[in-house]
């Protein structure tokens, strides 16, 4: 039994930070960073708002349109690297701000492929047959963790996220197929050094900033382009089609030059491929489930399409997904 997306959502805070307003924090231009990245502006938290926040607006939006109510959710899964808490989960939040009184769930650790992965583990419950109903959200408030003294990140990351409700299909529609990878090896290239475990939070530990996100750009760029396309390549190939066959790409909005080389390489043509990280900046989990969801407002995708789905994050972690669209409930 394959798993489909019967409905989709996204939600970003008001408050917008436009390059020019970046100007004034840190030693960058508005010309730079479009042109190295295709960010205009991104949506920034506000005091008083967090993952669980953003989540909720996010869940009860899901639950409106598809016309359920919440104790009909079986599942909720958060992709997130920015929970409000290291325990409670963020789902936990979720489930007790909605009132989903049957769903048990979980956050899933997978930075910028966390949409994806919470995707592939909710496909699995649904092809178990014991489940019906799955949240699957990718969320993050990356502003909690940015530095605003470090140019190299500060200007490439925003806050949001969007969601979907997986539910059993026996066509064979939905999600098809998917490639999911994960390289250890590059965990110090991206990363939050503080906070955890390894470095626990002191005085100390904040004074010399190790709770913010570093991250090696370059290094970062190098194996986000390679990663995504060959995934993305492979799941084309094992099912015997090409870039031509899909009808959209969304990949992980980290970069428009990432974004750019990688559907080069797969032979997906400009025009379909999905770009609006000049609107959002980098929102990490967030990135694949907004653009889906403008994809699916704006009438980008019709039944029986195929959607190409695409991530590359810390860990490292990527994956690629096929979706045969199947829209009987999707609004
Ligand atoms: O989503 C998770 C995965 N993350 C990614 O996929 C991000 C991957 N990396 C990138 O997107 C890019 O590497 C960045 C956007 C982060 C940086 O772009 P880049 O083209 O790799 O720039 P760079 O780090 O090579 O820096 C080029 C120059 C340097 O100056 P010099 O040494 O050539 O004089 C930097 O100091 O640009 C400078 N620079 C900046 N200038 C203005 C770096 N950041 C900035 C900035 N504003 N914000």
């Amino acid at each position: 039994m394959n798993a489909r997306i019967t409905v989709t959502s996204h939600n970003t805070p008001d408050n917008v930070m436009t390059n020019v307003d970046l100007e004034k924090l840190v030693d960058t231009s508005d010309e730079w960073i479009q042109s190295r990245t295709g960010i205009v502006q991104r949506h920034i938290v506000s005091d008083d708002e967090a993952s669980s926040d953003i989540s909720t607006r996010i869940a009860k939006s899901l639950i409106k349109k598809r016309g359920i109510s919440p104790d009909q959710l079986d599942l909720i899964i958060v992709g997130t690297v920015t929970p409000d808490h290291f325990t409670p989960s963020t789902a936990a939040l979720v489930q007790k701000n909605i009132g989903a009184s049957n769903a048990w769930g979980f956050d899933l650790s997978a930075a910028c492929s966390g949409f994806i992965y919470g995707l592939e583990t909710g496909a699995n419950f649904i092809s178990s047959g014991k489940y019906n109903k799955v949240m699957v959200i990718g969320v993050d408030t990356m502003t909690s963790i940015l530095d605003y003294q470090d140019r190299d990140t500060c200007v490439i990351f925003g806050d949001g996220g969007g969601g979907v409700i997986l539910e059993p299909s026996n066509k064979k529609s939905g999600i098809v197929d998917s490639i999911l990878r994960m390289d250890g090896s590059g965990g110090e290239y991206l990363i939050v050094p503080g906070g955890g475990s390894r470095i626990p939070s002191t005085e100390a530990s904040v004074n010399s900033r190790q709770h913010y996100i570093k991250q090696d750009g370059k290094t970062v760029f190098k194996y986000a382009v390679k990663g995504m396309a060959e995934v993305s390549k492979k799941l084309l190939d094992r099912n015997n089609l090409s870039g031509d066959d899909i009808a959209l790409f969304i990949p992980h909005q980290a970069n428009k030059r990432i974004i750019d080389a990688s559907a080069e390489r797969c032979g997906i043509s400009p025009d379909k491929v999905l770009i609006n990280i000049d609107r959002y900046g980098n929102t990490t989990a967030g990135t694949i489930p907004i653009a889906l969801n403008e994809a699916v407002s704006e009438n980008q995708i019709n039944d029986g399409d195929y959607v190409l789905l695409a991530a590359f994050g810390a860990g490292f972690t990527w994956g690629s997904m096929l979706i045969k669209w199947d829209s009987k409930w999707v609004k």
